[in-house]
Parts: C-alpha cells; structure tokens; sequence
C-alpha cells in the first residue's frame, strides 16, 4: 500500500490513508471521506472540487499536468505554483510519503 497524507490547511488536521495503485488521489481522498475534496465531476477534468496543493519538491514526482487541467487551474483564484487537481494525478508506488494539501 502507499502511504499518502492529505493536510486540510483551514485547521491543520493531518489524516493518514493507505492507497492502492490504479486509483487516483482524488478517489482514494473520497474513499476515505476526506473533507474539502469532493470530485463532482468524477475525475473527468471539469469542476475543480479535487483542489489540492502539493510541496515543491514532490512536483516531479506526480504524473505531468495535461492542458485541461492547466486550464481548469487558471480559472481558480486560490491557483499557486503548487496547485493540481487531485483527478488528474494516478496513485503509483512512488508516491509513497506524499503530502497533500488542502486549499
Ligand atoms: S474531480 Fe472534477 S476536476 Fe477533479
């Protein structure tokens, strides 16, 4: 399994899940009912509610961003260098350890 820690920066909670590959961050945070990630959309690219931020240093370790997402981002006022949408990132055994942040 692979660890993943998603951070919800409104009160600094920290909730810990164990992951499969084949999902993305965005299922296994609904998987696990972790609050302010959503995915309305059912991970298609198209509604934002997957918002995440990720630290600088683990920006090369996630699958590249597609120009959807890109643009979808470009229409958020929260939208940092970090920011990614959670849909558009597979979970794989390389990610073990990431930290996820929640706008
Ligand atoms: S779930 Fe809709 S954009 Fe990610």
């Amino acid at each position: 399994m692979i660890r993943i820690s998603f951070i919800t920066l409104a009160d600094g909670r920290e909730y810990k899940i164990n992951a499969a590959p084949g999902q993305s961050l965005m299922e296994a945070a609904v998987a696990h009912k972790i609050p302010g990630i959503i995915g309305e959309c059912g991970g298609v690219c198209a509604c934002a509610t997957c918002h995440i931020y990720l630290d600088k240093a683990d920006m090369g370790r996630v699958a590249a961003m597609g120009p959807v997402e890109e643009d979808i981002l470009s229409l958020l006022d929260n939208v940092r260098p970090t920011s990614r949408l959670a849909c558009q990132i597979p979970i794989m055994e390389q990610l073990d350890g990431l930290k996820v942040y929640i706008p």
